[in-house]
């Protein structure tokens, strides 16, 4: 017999079922409940609310595990490239080899964005951020192939879209930093692959041409598989709500960039940088700036710590951790920053308040460093992390049009004033 669970509501016993996941997750499905008692759940930042049905990532905050479509993310990392995670994760299964040949192409085939938009890059302010420029990109990709537009016109369009998306979201990423610099925007050129093309539009110069150096490469998969997914989190959620009217993909992958941005989700990698600056400019007294994240009067938190639902550690962390270390002894860098990060995390994770409250360092903490290193400037890190989730916020809005989910609708508390009469502005 299936379990569920017993609510007690005015003296009254309702009875719901519990939905179980093959990770054996267990929830409580309310989705009745306003019908049949009228009362809604209350769960303010959705602590305790599962969304949707997903197959896609599998993770658990308190062991530290993070699966894509079962496979772990130590082999991922280990093993794939980029492109086959994101064909992973889009489609499901691993690609056999011209499955991924014929996926690769594809995006290759794309990379190119139109002449005009160029035009749209040079109106903006040369201190433009460019995350705001790639969220406005994004959604301008819709104008020009109107036949997006409806996002469920065939499976074939739907496939077309996407690989659209994922082949010019790294040209317009680059060239959003090439317009900041005033330089000229380099185009992609088809014999790279994903990362290299993205580094060449980056750093070449019509003068003079970029080798890409092969570790480089293999830090940016790493760092891009790491950021692939991460089930329902703020700018994940952000794309299946406004997917869910049945916006355009383009415009629905926009609104999940600009959640990103946030310096509480994807925009702390830029925030960690900046913190270890401001440390290390003010004498490098890892203990002082401890101590004001502690002090509750203080607003400063330590950026890349602390995690919704990581409680005990990140896995990416580890991983990132690592190939920081391995990143830096290869292309010969002697950061002082890391030096900063090291003693801050010594410190931090020795510290009875952050063991209480289980903040550790996340993905954040290391991905900064590790693009400081590859020579991205600070303002591009978002970006990064915005071009790394490109393929999960891509598979989760597949999967929940293919699920036909209705249109996210939370309810709400009200707790304002009860009816009350217009008063005229003269009696005021
Ligand atoms: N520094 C100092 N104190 C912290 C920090 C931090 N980085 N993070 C949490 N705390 C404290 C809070 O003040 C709170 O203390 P209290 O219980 O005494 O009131 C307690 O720890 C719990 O924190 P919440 O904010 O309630 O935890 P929540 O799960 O809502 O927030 C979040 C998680 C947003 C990631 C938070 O830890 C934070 O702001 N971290 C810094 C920003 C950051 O690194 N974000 C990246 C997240 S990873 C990602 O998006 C890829």
């Amino acid at each position: 017999m299936s379990e569920t669970a017993k609510i007690e509501l005015d003296g009254k016993i309702y009875e719901f079922p519990v939905v179980v996941g093959t990770e054996n997750e267990k929830a409580i499905d309310i989705s009745k409940l306003r019908d049949t008692t009228g009362y809604v759940t209350l769960d303010t930042g959705y602590k305790n609310t599962g969304a949707t049905k997903s197959a896609i990532t599998f993770l658990d905050g308190e062991l530290g595990i993070l699966h894509y479509r079962g496979y772990p993310i130590e082999q991922l990392a280990e093993k794939a490239t980029f492109i086959e995670v994101a064909y992973l994760l889009i489609y499901g299964k691993l690609p056999t080899q011209t499955e991924l040949d014929a996926f690769s192409n594809s995006i290759t085939k794309h990379t190119l964005v139109h002449e005009d938009m160029k035009q749209f890059f040079e109106a903006y302010p040369a201190k433009a951020h460019p995350m705001g420029v790639l969220s406005s990109m994004v959604c301008s990709l819709s104008t020009f192939y109107p036949e997006s537009l409806d996002p469920n016109r065939s499976p074939e369009a739907k496939d077309l879209t996407i690989h659209r998306l994922l082949a010019k979201l790294p040209t317009l990423a680059a060239w959003s930093y090439k317009n900041a610099m005033r330089h000229p925007f380099m185009y992609p050129k088809n014999k790279f692959s994903y990362c290299e093309n993205f580094m060449h539009m980056m750093f070449a110069m019509p003068t003079e041409d970029y080798n890409v150096d092969p570790v480089i490469v293999d830090a940016l998969n790493k760092l891009l598989i790491l950021h692939a997914d991460h089930e329902q989190n703020c700018s994940t959620s952000t794309v299946r709500i406004v997917g869910s009217s049945q916006a355009n993909l383009y415009a629905t992958i926009s609104a999940g960039i600009s959640a990103l941005w946030g310096p509480l989700h994807g925009g702390a990698n830029q925030a960690v940088i900046e913190m270890l600056e401001q440390i290390h400019n003010d004498g490098g007294d890892v203990d002082k700036w401890v101590a004001k994240a502690k002090d509750k009067d203080d607003s400063f938190r330590l950026m890349g710590f602390g995690h919704r639902v990581y409680k005990n550690f990140d896995p990416r962390a580890t991983i990132i951790k690592k190939a920081c270390d391995d990143v830096l002894e290869k292309l010969g860098i002697n950061d002082p920053m890391l030096d900063i990060a090291k003693k801050l995390e010594k410190v931090a994770l020795e510290d009875e308040y952050f063991k209480a409250r289980n903040l550790y360092p996340n993905v954040d903490f290391y991905s900064g460093i590790i693009y400081k290193a590859l020579k991205i400037p600070t303002e591009m890190f978002t970006v990064m992390f915005a071009i790394g989730r490109l393929p999960g916020w891509i598979a989760q809005w597949k999967e929940m049009t293919e699920h036909n989910e209705p249109i996210g609708r939370p309810r709400q508390i009200y707790i304002g004033e009860t009816p009350r009469d217009y008063v005229d502005i003269s009696k005021r």
